[in-house]
């Protein structure tokens, strides 16, 4: 085989020098796993990217990509439709939040995210509003990588010598390690932080606010689980104040949380909700908006007639070889019974499995919801000026595991298919990994 040249692919999010001079290559994924081009195994501890919900190498939806593309490759989304699309979103809306029953289709979580900014000021504008403009998001928050979401990010690396919008505030950071470390699930502690909200309208004033957006559970920010009573309080506020609040459900959909989506596990109901990754296991490029109806409504019924009643969208929305794909992954959620898995006895023996690293002393805090977990190390920046999680992470890599590092803490999502001897093998090799480097 000859060797990959890899000078001419400038990967996203990566230290691209460090990658040339260590390249880590992935060639096959199947089910939990991934292989190397010389056959090493690797287990994915992070559904890739929060995406193979499935496990990779479903067959059925590779059957089904491949159907869509000999019948129909491409429809276009502007002034057309294909049924197999429509097909997709019905099915889509009977697991949203009653009420989240219109989806605008995009491509990735960031088209989604800049999405639901221009409908939510759209909506707005429409109602007489034309003021409520600005956004409220939160510390540590991801929300993905276009200008509208990059001014939203919560990650400062993330917005630092960007273009960014004005208008935007942010609520206080809801990872409190001082009062819960270890905690298990909601930490109990901290509701309270939802009440910054009413300071920030004070200081710009309800009729300029727009909507609040934020993860239910922080995702790529560090996996920060909400304090019981705070998503409920964000509601109150927002409607006491007549405000939108969105939720970013971008890794938190699709069974992540033991719920289709985090807002119905919590019984908090946004008014927005954006959505992409697993939406069909992560195959083919595509993510969404779920919309209020009533929010629709207002926007159509400002539209003047014969004109598009937004002028947004992008070429390959709402495509239909992705939307078959998510035919054929929502055939197996639903037969695997894999939208609500994390909430059994699975997600009980993550939990466990999690806590069971608590006798290592370079930790100041495990946290886990679903199939969700995260740890954090007591930080050394004298010797790990980027964080401890670099290290651990690259050596977990080299022991055959692929976790998330940001900065102090390893991030895990792993397939929802993941089974309790993976599970198992998961702790040994991360344990094996932390002490190759810490000791
Ligand atoms: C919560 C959240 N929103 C938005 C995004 C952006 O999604 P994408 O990378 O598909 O643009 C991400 C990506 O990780 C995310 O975690």
């Amino acid at each position: 085989m000859n060797e990959t040249n890899l000078q001419n692919w400038w990967q996203p999010f990566t230290n691209v020098r460090a990658f040339r001079q260590n390249p880590r290559l992935i060639e096959r994924a199947e089910g939990c796993f991934l292989y190397a081009p010389d056959g090493r195994e690797v287990l994915d501890i992070t559904a890739g990217l929060w995406c193979a919900n499935l496990g990779h190498g479903r067959q059925e939806v590779a059957d089904a990509v491949h159907k869509q593309l000999m019948q129909m490759d491409f429809c276009p989304p502007f002034q057309f439709g294909s049924p197999v699309t429509f097909e997709f979103a019905e099915k889509l809306v009977e697991y949203a939040p009653d009420g989240l029953n219109r989806v605008f289709f995009t491509n990735s979580g960031s088209e989604s995210v800049d999405t639901a900014m221009k409908i939510a000021t759209h909506y707005q504008r429409a109602r007489g509003k034309a003021s409520k403009t600005r956004f409220v998001a939160r510390e540590r928050g991801y929300h993905g990588v276009n200008v509208g979401s990059t001014s939203l990010q919560g990650i400062p690396n993330n917005r630092k010598g960007f273009p960014t919008l004005e208008g935007v505030d942010f609520l206080p950071d809801m990872l409190d390690i001082s009062n819960s470390a270890f905690s298990r699930g909601l930490p109990e502690q901290g509701g309270d932080k939802a009440d910054a909200l009413k300071k920030i309208i004070a200081s710009r004033g309800a009729e300029n606010v727009c909507a609040v957006i934020v993860e239910p559970v922080v995702g790529a920010g560090g996996m920060v689980p909400p304090p019981r009573r705070y998503l409920e309080k964000l509601r109150q506020i927002c409607d006491d104040f007549d405000i939108l609040l969105i939720f970013d459900e971008v890794v938190t959909g699709y069974g992540r949380t033991g719920s289709a989506f985090a807002a119905v596990e919590f019984g908090v109901t946004p008014d927005m909700m954006t959505t992409a990754k697993a939406i069909n296991g992560g195959t083919v490029p595509m993510g969404g908006v779920f919309i209020k109806e009533e929010i629709q409504d207002v926007i159509f019924d400002a539209a003047p007639a014969g004109m598009p009643e937004i002028f947004h969208g992008n070429t390959y929305a709402g495509s239909p070889v992705a939307a078959a794909a998510g035919l054929a992954a929502f055939e197996i959620y639903e037969r695997e019974g894999l939208l609500t898995r994390a909430s059994g006895p699975i997600g009980q023996y993550w939990e466990n499995a999690l806590h069971s690293l608590r006798d290592i002393p370079h930790l100041i805090d495990i946290r886990n919801y679903g199939l969700l977990g995260a740890i954090t190390f007591a930080p050394n920046p004298d010797k790990y000026p980027t964080g401890v999680g670099v290290p651990v992470h690259n050596k977990c890599f080299e022991n055959g595991l692929l976790c998330r590092a940001v900065a102090d803490n390893m991030v895990m999502s792993p397939p929802l298919t993941i089974s309790e001897q993976e599970i198992d093998l998961f702790i040994e090799r991360l344990r094996k990994s932390i002490t190759d480097v810490l000791g």
